[in-house]
């Protein structure tokens, strides 16, 4: 049986990209983790959690037209929502449910196959209640020196705006996703942001973080 956040995202697919406002929200954040990544042309970048795509576009111009990026994602409808921005940007998309050990072997099989040297994960680790696991996995699987970048929701407590996007992204974003990275990876660095300040309130009251690191040759 599928799990539960697939089912959630397969229902909202064709309402993310409206819901996201057009990315408002995350696209300073997000430009940065690409940024983070130090991609070169002619590299291969693989986006887990793609969704509907809005990496893509970052990710093709900073990879050149000889790179190669692929999308994975466990919502066939996300993905299908996906299939435009994949064709505009020259992205390959794979379906890949990363709760299971099936799935994440399709993903680390990919990995080697597309010989892929940089991993971006956006809004992604904190829906997955494994997500410990799941990063050693395509940690373990990456090449050496490959870089990897995380950009996802964080608070401590489970304050209003927390519970918000947590409902809102089927996610718990109390968990630290960039703790696997930082206990494993040379260079890691990690920047917080809060983006929705007005005057001097802090209305969504929850953080958005930037993290990277490269796997040591
Ligand atoms: C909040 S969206 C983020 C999409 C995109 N990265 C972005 O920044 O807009 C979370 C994505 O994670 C995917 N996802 C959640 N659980 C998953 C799982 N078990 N396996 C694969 N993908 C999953 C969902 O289908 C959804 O597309």
């Amino acid at each position: 049986m599928q799990d539960r956040t697939l089912s959630w995202y397969d229902a909202v697919a064709t309402l993310y990209d409206l819901g996201t406002l057009g990315d408002w929200f995350y696209r300073a954040a997000r430009r940065e983790a690409v940024d983070r990544l130090q991609l070169a042309a002619g590299e291969g970048v693989v986006d887990l959690f793609c969704g509907t795509g809005v990496d893509f576009p970052l990710l093709r111009e900073a990879v050149g037209a000889r790179g190669t990026v692929v999308g994975v994602d466990g919502s066939e409808n996300m993905l299908r929502c996906a299939q435009r921005r994949a064709e505009r940007n020259d992205a390959r998309l794979m379906h890949a449910d990363f709760s299971t050990d099936a799935g994440v072997r399709r993903l680390t099989e990919a990995m080697r196959r597309h010989e892929a040297t940089a991993y971006l994960f956006t809004l992604g680790l904190t829906c997955l209640p494994g997500w410990r696991a799941f990063f050693r996995a395509v940690y373990d699987a990456a090449l050496p020196g490959a870089r990897f970048a995380i950009m996802d929701g964080y608070a401590e407590r489970l304050t209003l705006g927390a519970r918000f996007l947590n409902w809102i992204g089927a996610a718990d974003v109390r968990r630290p996703v960039w703790d696997e990275l930082e206990k494993r990876s040379t260079d890691f660095r990690k920047t917080t942001r809060r983006p929705l300040r007005v005057f001097d309130t802090d209305v969504l009251d929850a953080s958005v973080v930037v993290a990277s690191g490269r796997k040591p040759h």
